[in-house]
């Protein structure tokens, strides 16, 4: 096992690259760039730059050439925050316990603070490595994050409120609003390792299953856990009536199928030659976890 201080270090390489890439908090618009800061620095499990770290070193490269991929897909997911949390969508106050950054500020700048965050990923990637692997990852992440992705997962999301349940249907919503970022962090954290286009595609397959793991537990969490111990509101699901796992199967029945999806996550990294026990510590946290 890698043990935490391996992890603990690649934390610290993520929060000073992301201290770097963003505009300081003085340069105008002030507003706007102290609500992009706000946003990122300070807080969050930093998972998709580990899990890019953790796929360079499984593909035999150092685990910092997946940092600025990782730092790039962090940039995009906390966009996704800022915006689901937005009144429109899940209307929450509290995030990474603090004030969401439509309440810090309002609701112009947060939806304008995403949309320079989600340029400044794209930006990130731009001086990722050599044109061939910035190509791809670009490929990678416009994919994951766009209407078959990331953003289509969180329409279909508010419009499956209050509706019937539907298991497919609920599959699909997690794959793409949880599932393509973290797919494609793992993706992107081989490409700027040099893996081969087997490795990066089960890397892909790898984040893929752990990225529905996570979203069951997050909605596990939020029926089982409280707004102090997850930062954020709990019981908030139930009572905006969401297509959730335990909604849909009971709270039992969605712990096991988050056990089943990381199993088959893991069944992938034997496919790798590489270092994957760094890999396998951080799934193994995204189904054991208090926040
Ligand atoms: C929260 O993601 C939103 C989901 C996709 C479930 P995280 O649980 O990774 O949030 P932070 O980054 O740690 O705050
Ligand atoms: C978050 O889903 C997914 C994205 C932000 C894309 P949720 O709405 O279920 O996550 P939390 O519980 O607000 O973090
Ligand atoms: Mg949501
Ligand atoms: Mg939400």
């Amino acid at each position: 096992m890698p043990g935490q201080s391996v992890l603990q270090t690649y934390r610290w390489q993520v929060e000073s690259r992301l201290d770097a890439l963003l505009p300081p908090s003085d340069e105008p618009p002030a507003n706007l760039h102290a609500a992009m800061r706000y946003a990122v620095l300070g807080g969050g499990k930093r998972l998709r730059p580990l899990l890019a770290m953790a796929s360079a070193l499984a593909v035999g490269s150092p685990a910092d050439s997946g940092l600025d991929v990782g730092c790039a897909a962090e940039l995009v997911h906390c966009f996704s925050l800022i915006h689901d949390d937005l009144p429109a969508i899940d209307d929450d106050d509290l995030r990474r316990s603090r004030p969401t950054v439509h309440k810090k500020f309002n609701e112009a700048i947060a939806v304008l603070a995403g949309d320079a965050l989600f340029a400044l990923a794209f930006a990130t990637l731009g001086h990722a490595g050599d044109p061939d692997r910035i190509a791809r990852c670009l490929s990678s992440l416009s994919q994951a994050t766009g209407g078959r992705g990331l953003v289509g997962g969180e329409v279909m999301d508010v419009e499956a409120e209050g509706g019937p349940v539907d298991i497919a249907l609920l599959e699909t919503i997690h794959s793409r609003k949880t599932g393509a970022l973290i797919s494609s962090s793992c993706e992107m954290g081989g490409i700027a390792g040099g893996g081969d286009e087997m490795e990066c595609r089960t890397l892909a397959l790898f984040g893929r299953e752990l990225g529905l793991a996570f979203q069951i537990v997050d909605d596990i969490l939020n029926e089982t856990s409280s707004s102090e111990v997850l930062g954020k509101a709990a019981g908030t699901d139930r009572d905006k009536g969401k297509l959730t796992y335990p909604a849909a199967v009971g709270l039992e029945a969605s712990k096991s199928e988050a056990e089943k999806a990381l199993d088959r996550a893991l069944g992938h990294l034997c496919q790798l030659e590489g270092e994957t026990t760094v890999l396998e510590e951080i799934a193994r946290a995204c189904v054991v976890r208090d926040s």
